[in-house]
């Protein structure tokens, strides 16, 4: 079977074709960094008239890339959810449209479960069941993957996301949009010793996380140094540093509660914030000593791409899912 899938529920207009019998044909990004950056932000209205300019071009030439026509999809899976409602009715009348031309089926997925599944379009993919840490711009879960479609929320953010949080802090220091790799970026050259910040809901029993007071610890440290006329370019790369070890911490002491809790030994990580190299090397040192071990996906897919959906929309097809022909989701807050 080959599924089209298509991804525009934020800043990144994705597609990919994945065939059930040989795996992913072709996938094809454009991202929007660039437009969005002089705005500080992802702009919602723009986002939609750029999703409705790049998508039907890049849906040729991911054809084109593997060789086939339109005529050869037997399936389309678009994210139906959650996402900019804008962004996301592009992809999903884009697939409902030429799904009902070609009279195939097609299936909104949800966005996080593209996330989640990412890592099974790896060489090396991990078997069932997994923890699976969800960190991205509007989430940060923890999840027990039984199979495809048997999750268990282990625990999530009462507040900001992990990636919000990034975000943020980079406009408190002026860095660029986004935040994330700007942060981890100025966080290379910070000294580690000079400032700590609070490992948030760490200190009780329990997964769920909360980055909304670390972001208004870090806008202290900031104007403190800014009084003592102390915020030079060292200092703003002490901020990040501190900022940055105190959202790995946490994370990796949530990851490591969950393989306690649930007794897993793999445990894959997922969304934008798993392409940060110092999460990723503290996820190995952690794994190591328990005889566990950590999956992500490649680096493009870690952030939003039209391959997981492609997959996650494939598995779910096999297993007899669609809408209805003219039924199309577009699910902004979708739990
Ligand atoms: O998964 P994603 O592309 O989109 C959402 O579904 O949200 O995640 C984007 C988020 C942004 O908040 C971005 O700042 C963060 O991932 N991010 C990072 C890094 N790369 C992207 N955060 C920390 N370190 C990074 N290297
Ligand atoms: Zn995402």
């Amino acid at each position: 079977m080959r599924v089209l899938g298509i991804e525009t529920s934020c800043d990144e207009t994705g597609v990919a074709l994945f065939d059930t019998e040989r795996g992913l044909a072709a996938d094809a990004l454009h991202s929007q960094i660039a437009m969005h950056a002089e705005y500080g932000g992802v702009v919602p209205e723009l986002a939609s008239r750029d999703h409705t300019r790049r998508l039907l071009p890049l849906i040729q030439r991911v054809l084109d890339d593997a060789g086939a026509s339109r005529r050869d999809l037997d399936a389309i899976a678009y994210t139906a959810g959650p996402g900019l409602v804008g962004a996301l009715m592009v992809g999903a009348s884009t697939a409902h449209g030429m799904a009902r031309a070609l009279d195939i089926p097609v299936l909104g997925v949800h966005h996080m479960e593209g996330h989640l599944l990412a890592p099974m379009l790896e060489d090396d993919p991990p078997d069932f069941p997994f923890v699976a840490l969800l960190v991205s711009g509007g989430h940060t879960q923890l999840v027990e993957v039984a199979g495809i479609g048997r999750y268990r929320l282990l625990g999530e953010s009462v507040d900001d996301a992990a990636g919000e949080a990034f975000d943020k802090t980079a406009k408190m220091l002026d860095l660029t949009y986004p935040g994330g790799p700007a942060v981890a970026r100025l966080a290379e050259t910070g000294d580690p010793g000079r400032l700590r910040f609070p490992r948030p809901m760490t200190d009780r029993p329990g997964l769920d996380f909360s980055f909304s007071g670390l972001k208004t610890h870090t806008l202290t440290a900031i104007r403190q140094l800014e009084a003592d006329g102390a915020l030079d370019d060292q200092a703003r790369a002490d901020v990040a540093r501190a900022f940055e070890d105190a959202v790995v911490d946490t994370l990796v002491i949530k990851c490591r509660r969950a393989l306690d809790a649930t007794g897993l030994t793999r445990l894959v990580v997922a969304g934008g914030v798993s392409a940060n190299h110092r999460l990723r090397e503290r996820l190995e040192r952690e794994t190591r000593t328990r005889d566990a071990r950590v999956y992500y996906p490649r680096g493009r897919f870690c952030t939003d791409n039209g391959a997981m959906i492609a997959y996650a929309g494939a598995q779910r097809l096999r297993a007899g899912q669609h809408d209805e022909p003219g039924q199309m989701q577009a699910v902004p807050r979708w739990p």
